[in-house]
């Protein structure tokens, strides 16, 4: 049988329809412009992105993992690192998030007596105002709150941390915060100056796992290397993560290409993710995903916030996003979560695993030169026969291409 890659777009279809991937999620129709005029503003056209399929065995299940980029390799990474793994275990926390409200004053130590004194009420009130996330098992579960100073003055900040089920839920917290705000203004007497969620979702975590062993020995083997010069190298090259800044914030790009390429193919806020992620990293103070060595298997994991819905935000109105919801059959926002979790940890190995083993141009440039074809006018089966000579010649540029194409057209 064909690999996925080698098949045409049409056979692809069929082998997922064999897979029991119902046929009309498999042609998605775009976004169309008078939908998008509803979306957002001032709209004038509808960008559209490649969506390619990530493969891999998770929580002992085959899955199938939409991820929409611009990027060539990021697909083809995640896919060889499931390829190379033993399989992937991956999981979430529940979906808390923390809604804040930060309320100024020039007396933050009476006022913190008085909130302590009145904790009971303010938590009975944000219970009650989250209560509508109760019938889909959410809910508020706790608060905290602390003074801060800085060169505008002093402050009370609010954390409420509430569970928003199967939503991003950032509506949902940024109303419980407005409407919060009015009661506690009320309580305390001190006008709340700013009302929003965070997007530092420290309770709503994603997990993934997973341990390399023979597959990977092979994969060195054929590069004439050992499994322990293999191994050496690619854990010296992630310590550098681990001590550096420059290389910890590429490092996280990595991971991110795959948490945000299946955020976009899902409709998911991917600012928020990314803002969360690169947050969460700075305040652990080491990068998102590491490796070490058990028993004879190399062993990486991934912690990541990640907040993302299965119901609210644009997902209804995007095409793309119901198809891949379809595609994945991913039913829960942690079983999303943990699964792009999965994708971000894969992505990150192949990243680390060919920057120790060869560099990452060799292969980068290669995926590279289909879409240098592409730029240069080059379109169906050329694309593939420009891009096989660059390679072949070891000279993958735009003047080449144009050169190629020239000849080809002629
Ligand atoms: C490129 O988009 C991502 C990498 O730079 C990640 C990394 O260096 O780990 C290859």
């Amino acid at each position: 049988m064909k690999k996925f890659r080698e098949m045409s777009i049409e056979e692809r279809k069929i082998y997922l329809e064999s897979l029991g991937i119902p046929k009309d999620s498999l042609n998605i129709p775009a976004l169309t412009i008078e939908d998008a005029n509803s979306i957002i503003e001032h709209v004038i056209g509808v960008a559209s992105l490649p969506m390619g399929l990530v493969f891999g065995r998770i929580n002992g299940e085959d899955r199938i993992i939409p991820l929409a980029i611009e990027e060539p390799s990021v697909v083809a990474a995640a896919n060889k690192a499931f390829k190379l793994s033993d399989g992937f275990k991956a999981w979430a926390n529940k979906s808390e998030m923390i809604s804040t409200i930060y309320i100024k004053t020039n007396k933050s130590k009476e006022l913190l007596e008085t909130i302590v004194k009145l904790r009971d009420r303010i938590e009975a009130l944000a219970k009650e105002k989250a209560k509508r996330m109760e019938k889909y098992g959410g809910g508020f579960r706790k608060m905290w709150f602390e003074s801060l100073f800085n060169h505008r003055g002093e402050f009370i900040a609010f954390y409420f941390v509430i569970d928003v089920s199967n939503a991003m839920g950032a509506n949902m917290l940024n109303s419980f915060a407005e409407d919060m705000a009015h009661e506690l203004e009320f309580l305390l007497g001190e006008k709340a100056i700013l009302k929003i969620l965070s997007n530092l979702s420290i309770y709503r975590k994603a997990y993934a796992e997973a341990t390399w062993s023979e597959s990977l020995e092979q994969d060195l083997r054929k590069r004439n290397m050992s499994w322990e010069e293999g191994i050496e190298r690619f854990l010296d090259v992630v310590s550098i993560a681990q001590t550096d800044v420059f290389r910890l914030t590429t490092f996280n790009k990595g991971i991110m290409n795959g948490i945000s390429g299946v955020a976009m193919a899902f409709g998911q806020d991917w600012r928020a993710i990314e803002a969360g992620a690169h947050t969460y990293s700075l305040i652990q103070r080491k990068p998102l995903a590491n490796y070490w060595i058990e028993g004879n298997k190399l062993k990486g994991k991934i912690e990541v916030p990640l907040a993302v819905g299965t119901v609210g935000g644009a997902i209804k109105s995007l095409p793309h996003a119901q198809a891949s919801f379809q595609i994945s059959k991913i039913k829960s926002a942690q079983e999303l979560s943990s699964l792009m979790a999965a994708v971000g940890l894969a992505n990150n190995f192949s990243a680390n695993y060919h920057l120790a083993i060869e560099g990452i141009q060799q292969g980068h440039m290669k995926l590279h030169a289909r879409n240098v074809a592409f730029s240069v006018g080059a379109r169906g089966e050329i694309v593939e026969k420009i891009a096989k000579k660059m390679i072949e010649d070891k000279n993958i540029s735009y003047e080449y291409a144009q050169k190629l194409l020239d000849e080809f057209v002629e």
